[in-house]
């Protein structure tokens, strides 16, 4: 039956054009990340007139349901993650659209499944034979997904139509498997057909930093050594590993959040300006300076690292267990929950320039942050407030939970005598553009519908996050924690960390609540 029923009009018209006409496959539809943000994020989308009306989705999972379960399934689930009233009119629309294929992604006659459905679909949303296939299953399917999607011929696109992949982290756990994941993709698909998702450039405020360093003209020409002292970059959380124990204890802190998460942080933050906005434009100028982080010797690592599993404490008031007492994790694991790392760009622009990096679980706030420190005053002018003691300006930029940018200046305290103390100028983004329903995904879904990869990974890209973390996994690997657990759930980590800055007379930015 032919549905391309017009989409319920409840919201202005859109700002961009709407995706093309096209079917979205997603393995693994029956886990979290798709009742979570997949879902969400395509309602968001279809509420914002920038899904097409000719769409639809083909869910496949080993979960044993027909269609009408698993609309009744996202029905449900929407109401608790949709952030937003839901539509009746426009949900029911939207659901119509949504088709479920039960199966094990190893088993090849699958594939064939697909190809029939999809051709039935097709032809029943009249979506032009585009298709595009996330995968959002384990990591140990990815191989065998895109092996079988090459060969049911599913990947093949022409004129007429476009096949996509976007394919989740994590992309490898190390170099040399991230390697042979591209090259297993890149045997089946072009590296143009290639979307690989980091779902730190869905936030907007990742986004700015293009924005804030690339459209207003008086940040670029102080973005540099001359004027710069360090960076300090911190990825903080306050859950711990939640169910994913047995996922986490394999990865670990380094693995989970640095080559992907921090390095589109640090990439963003300190690349050149792109000739253009051009994907590869952009992708070249975030290579070329994940290139440019320096190698870090055997000793480097030693001197330059930190790592830390948290015992038991207390966070937000609460009492919570050590990550040694975490399902699924053993009780005399050596993963680490946080790490600290001091890195350093050989560029003109950054030579000499710290780049310091911390994330972890189980800290005492939740903040994403990136906070570059400017030097200080040249020269004491103000007798009785000595240099020294006076605060550097600091830009802030709040990626969460916390949106905005904030500016520490130092200014005049009122009063008969000369004394200056700090104050921040702020700008929260709430004040400005109000909140809108988001769920990170909305805008890396609608650039894959449409072609454009800008903020997806390369394959170049993903190599050179793994080049940087390399020596450090050996090293580690090689040297096993001895202290473990060494910080208490609720505080900042563990003290190497706080010696880590202190030995290049610095100090954490900490942020409590
Ligand atoms: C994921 C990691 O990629 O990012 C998680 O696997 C982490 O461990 C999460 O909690 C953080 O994402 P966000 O958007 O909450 O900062």
């Amino acid at each position: 039956m032919l549905d391309t029923a017009e989409m319920p009009a409840i919201s202005a018209p859109p700002i961009g054009r709407p995706g093309d006409p096209c079917v979205m496959v997603i393995f693994g539809v029956a886990g979290d990340l798709t009742r979570r943000k997949l879902i969400p994020a395509l309602y968001n989308l279809a509420k914002a007139h920038l899904l097409s009306r000719e769409f639809a989705v083909v869910g496949i999972a080993r979960t044993p349901m027909s269609t009408d379960d698993f609309r009744k399934k996202i029905s449900e689930d929407i109401k608790q993650f949709a952030g937003t009233q839901v539509d009746p009119d426009l949900w029911e629309w939207f659901v119509r659209r949504m088709h479920y294929l039960p199966g094990d992604f190893r088993d090849k006659k699958i594939y064939q499944q697909l190809k029939d459905t999809l051709q039935k679909v097709d032809k029943d949303h009249s979506t032009h034979g585009n298709y595009f296939f996330y995968l959002a299953t384990a990591p140990e399917f990815f191989g065998t997904i895109i092996e079988n999607l090459g060969e049911a011929g599913l990947l093949g696109q022409d004129n007429q139509h476009w096949r996509r992949i976007i394919i989740e982290k994590p992309f490898g756990h190390d170099l040399e498997s991230a390697r042979a994941l591209n090259k297993q993709l890149l045997k089946v698909a072009e590296e143009k057909q290639v979307y690989r998702i980091d779902h730190y450039l869905g936030k907007e405020t990742v986004q700015n930093i293009l924005a804030f360093r690339f459209a207003n003209g008086i940040f670029e020409p102080v973005w540099n050594r001359r004027y710069i002292d360090h960076v300090e970059i911190s990825v903080a959380e306050t859950v711990g590993v939640e169910k994913r124990g047995s996922y986490y204890d394999t990865a670990g802190a380094l693995r989970d959040m640095v080559p992907n998460h921090m390095m589109q942080l640090i990439s963003l933050t300190s690349m050149e300006p792109p000739i253009s906005f051009q994907a590869d434009a952009v992708r070249d100028e975030q290579a070329k300076i994940l290139h440019a982080i320096q190698p870090m010797s055997a000793e480097e690592v030693l001197r330059r690292t930190v790592r830390g599993q948290y015992g038991e404490g207390i966070v937000e008031g609460q009492r919570v267990p050590a990550y040694r007492e975490e399902e699924g994790v053993p009780p005399d694991s050596r993963t680490e929950t946080f790490v600290a790392i001091k890195l350093l760009i050989d560029n003109w622009r950054w030579a000499d320039v710290p780049f310091y990096l911390r994330t972890g679980k189980r800290l005492a706030a939740r903040s994403t942050q990136v906070m570059i420190q400017f030097r200080r005053a040249p020269f004491v002018l103000f007798r009785d407030t000595p240099v020294e003691n006076l605060m550097p300006n600091q830009l802030v930029l709040h990626i969460q939970p916390e949106e905005g940018i904030s500016l520490r200046f130092a200014a005049k305290v009122p009063g008969p005598v000369m004394r200056l103390g700090p104050v921040d100028m702020n700008f929260a983004y709430a004040d400005y553009f109000g909140q809108q329903p988001n769920t990170g995904y909305e805008r890396l879904l609608h650039d894959c519908m449409i072609g454009d990869p800008t903020l997806f990974q390369r394959a170049d890209m993903v190599e050179a996050g793994w080049c940087v973390v390399s020596p450090i996994l050996d090293v580690w690997k090689a040297l096993p924690p001895r202290n473990f657990p060494n910080y208490a759930a609720g505080t900042w980590g563990p003290k190497e960390a706080d010696d880590l800055l202190e030995r290049d007379g610095r100090r954490w930015r900490n942020f409590e609540k």
